[in-house]
């Protein structure tokens, strides 16, 4: 009992004077990393989400890690590194993402997107949260591991570079790589905490089916007072089938999409309730006087354990300066699905597919093209490796953390349990506010350096309770 409480407070000691000393650099290397534009989604940008690669990789080597390389791949390449200090202790897997979403619009950022500033407390870029800062967080946390010789169990680093854009190749590379990336469990800082006095662990994130559709009327733009009320317009069509994918209870209309829905007990949605949640605060700071969501169910429940159908995006016709009569030979949108548990993307895409092409009027051809999906997951909360992160967040927030079953996607978390068979541990420190995808996103540096101080607690706990 003695010797485990000497061994701690030196490690609390160890970790708190490592980062009042480094604090400062740990900040301006994020912002090194914050600096190169790594949108993956946008071509334009493929040099420098390949230098980001890079600069990943080079911080691996510097923290202390060996057999670093980038290992490439039908897209962006994956980062790979390792320590293996004893074959027979425990290996940690890390996953994380240095891709990030394109910074648009960016006329709304206060400061460049790819031009970090720190103000207020708060880092902020395009990534500062999602997912440059948390995943550099780890890489941190393992150079204070190796400079304060308190790294307890093994550790591999996998980063990669296209999770926002479904990770399709981080998915082959899983599956050729089995024994490259054998490990106990997977640690994965891409989530966040409820508050920052009120931390969590994710237990649940959504899956993703995300289709493009075009509807296309005439062979050309026509003139609207020539051709208006005697010719299908796409966009009118489109708006009026995209009012036909949902009934007034918010329900959506796609034959067979609640089927294989996992229903919750009413003992597991009492049990979720009891998350704080103050639905004024939540109103407040979107503006909105109301919220809108599916009949009989709370916003918490709405946003993580049931399905959702929302159109992220919608254009055509005319979209320039002042007024053009025109009745436009096209119309698109772009349509996402989260999807819960025993939902699958596949079947999902498939079954919208076929409902969106039956309620098209024959006045127009209507194409539904599939882009990347995901699997929802469960991980558990009863595990070894939970409550290590549950005592470390412990240990650090001075609170036990509550499990909470997130909205976002993660399309890799649900392959490592299918592939690998390992069960995840998303161990986020981002919080809501922090406007991940949208203009002004930033990171809590309170948060940042948290993350860093919390992460060596897993390592000794999980080390600890794996004895
Ligand atoms: N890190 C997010 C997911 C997330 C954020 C989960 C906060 C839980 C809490 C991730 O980078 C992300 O944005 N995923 C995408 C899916 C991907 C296939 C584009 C998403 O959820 O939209
Ligand atoms: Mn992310
Ligand atoms: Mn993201």
């Amino acid at each position: 009992m003695l010797d485990i409480k000497t061994s701690s407070l030196t490690l609390d000691s160890a970790i708190n004077s490592y980062i009042e000393t480094h604090k400062d650099r740990f900040i301006k290397e994020l912002c090194e990393l914050l600096r190169i534009p790594s949108v993956s989604a946008d071509p334009k940008y493929k040099s420098e989400v390949f230098k980001t690669a890079e600069a990943v990789k080079e911080k691996l080597v510097l923290a202390g890690a060996d057999k670093v390389e980038i290992c490439p791949t039908d897209g962006y390449p994956i980062v790979f590194g390792e320590k293996i200090i004893d074959p027979k202790l425990p290996t940690v897997l890390v996953y994380g993402h240095y891709d990030v979403q394109p910074a648009d619009p960016i006329e709304l950022w206060h400061s460049g997107p790819f031009e970090p500033v720190i103000k207020d407390g708060n880092i902020y870029a395009r990534g500062a949260c999602d997912d440059k800062g948390q995943m550099f967080m780890h890489i941190k946390a393992f150079e204070l591991m190796m400079q304060t010789n308190s790294l307890p169990c093994n550790i591999i680093f996998m980063i990669e570079g296209e999770e926002e854009v479904g990770s399709d190749n981080l998915g082959v590379f899983v599956k050729q790589n089995k024994e490259k990336i054998k490990a106990d469990v997977i640690l994965i800082s891409d989530t966040g905490i409820i508050a920052n006095d009120i931390p969590s662990i994710t237990v649940g994130l959504r899956g993703l089916t995300y289709v493009e559709i075009e509807v296309t009327g005439p062979n050309r733009d026509l003139h609207s007072g020539l051709y208006g009320g005697a010719v299908g317009n796409p966009i009118n069509i489109l708006c009026e089938m995209i009012a036909k994918l949902k009934d007034d209870k918010e329900q959506i209309s796609v034959p067979g999409f609640y089927d294989d829905v996992e229903i919750l007990t009413e003992q597991e949605r009492a049990e979720m309730a009891k998350a704080p949640f103050n639905l004024d605060a939540y109103k407040k700071v979107l503006d909105l006087f109301d919220i809108h969501g599916e009949a009989g169910y709370t916003t918490n429940e709405r946003n993580s354990i049931r399905p959702t159908l929302d159109v992220n995006g919608i254009w055509g016709g005319y979209m320039g300066e002042g007024a053009k009569t025109v009745i436009p030979s096209k119309a698109y949108a772009k349509i996402s699905m989260r999807l819960v548990p025993n939902q699958k993307s596949e079947k999902i895409t498939r079954i919208f597919k076929n409902y969106f092409e039956s309620i098209a009027p024959k006045s127009v051809t209507v194409q539904v093209k599939p882009h990347h999906g995901g699997e929802p997951v469960v991980t558990p909360s009863d595990s070894v490796a939970y409550k290590a992160a549950s005592m470390a967040m412990e240990t650090t927030f001075g609170k036990k953390p509550i499990p909470i079953r997130s909205g976002g996607s993660i399309p890799i978390v649900e392959m490592f349990k299918s592939e690998l068979g390992l069960d995840s541990v998303l161990l986020g420190f981002g919080l809501d506010s922090d406007a991940i995808h949208s203009p002004n996103e930033h990171f809590g540096v309170f948060n940042y350096l948290k993350g860093i101080e919390t992460i060596p607690y897993f390592y000794k706990y999980y080390s600890e309770l794996s004895k």
